[in-house]
């Protein structure tokens, strides 16, 4: 018989992590680090919900779900952006580029940073990126820019459990949990 769930997570810091184990536990599912997943168990589930953070406007690890085959793909990104305000188009047109592999449905949650304990590379990242948002002009900031320049330097942490609720529903009425 087929398995049910599978909820596959990449997470950098833990926030990806935490909405994974939120998910997972409402939903009854399997929960796995996408280290630990071959493209093989993919298709031994009916449903893969996989999450990625947001990386420079790039899924961490979506590769995984992008070139291989699922029965049902819903897909969960974690960005310090706010996704009432954000648009995602870009992003997810870049990490699903063939058709076949759409994801049936997308979902946007807002995560966390610490300063303090971002790795070298990432704080050089994000210290070149703010020289480069900072050299715009007032008017060209778009949201996810103005949040991004709020935020630098400081710890914040947006995650919320209540958020994922319509991902939940979602399922539930697929009738699959
Ligand atoms: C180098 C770097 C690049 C980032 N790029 C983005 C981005 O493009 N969009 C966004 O919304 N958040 C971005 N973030 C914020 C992360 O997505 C956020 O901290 C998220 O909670 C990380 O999830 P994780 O803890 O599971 O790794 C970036 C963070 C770092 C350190």
């Amino acid at each position: 018989m087929m398995n049910r769930i599978a909820v596959i997570y990449q997470s950098n810091y833990g926030a990806t992590r935490q909405y994974a184990e939120w998910i997972a536990a409402e939903l009854d599912a399997d929960l796995f680090e996408r280290k630990m997943v071959t493209k093989a168990l993919l298709k031994t589930y009916a449903m893969i919900i996989y999450g990625g953070g947001l990386y420079a406007s790039g899924i961490i690890g979506s590769e995984l779900v992008a070139n291989n085959p699922c029965n049902h793909l819903i897909v969960f990104t974690v960005g310090l952006a706010d996704p009432t305000q954000t648009d995602y188009t870009q992003i997810m047109h870049r990490a699903f580029r063939t058709e076949a592999r759409q994801p049936q449905q997308v979902f946007h949650f807002r995560g966390a940073i610490d300063y303090a304990k971002l790795g070298v590379v990432h704080r050089n990242l994000m210290r070149l990126l703010k020289t480069v948002i900072a050299s715009k002009n007032q008017t060209e900031l778009t949201p996810e820019n103005q949040a991004f320049l709020a935020t630098y330097g400081r710890q914040v942490d947006f995650k919320d459990r209540a958020t994922i609720q319509p991902l939940v529903a979602y399922v539930r009425e697929l009738g699959m949990a």
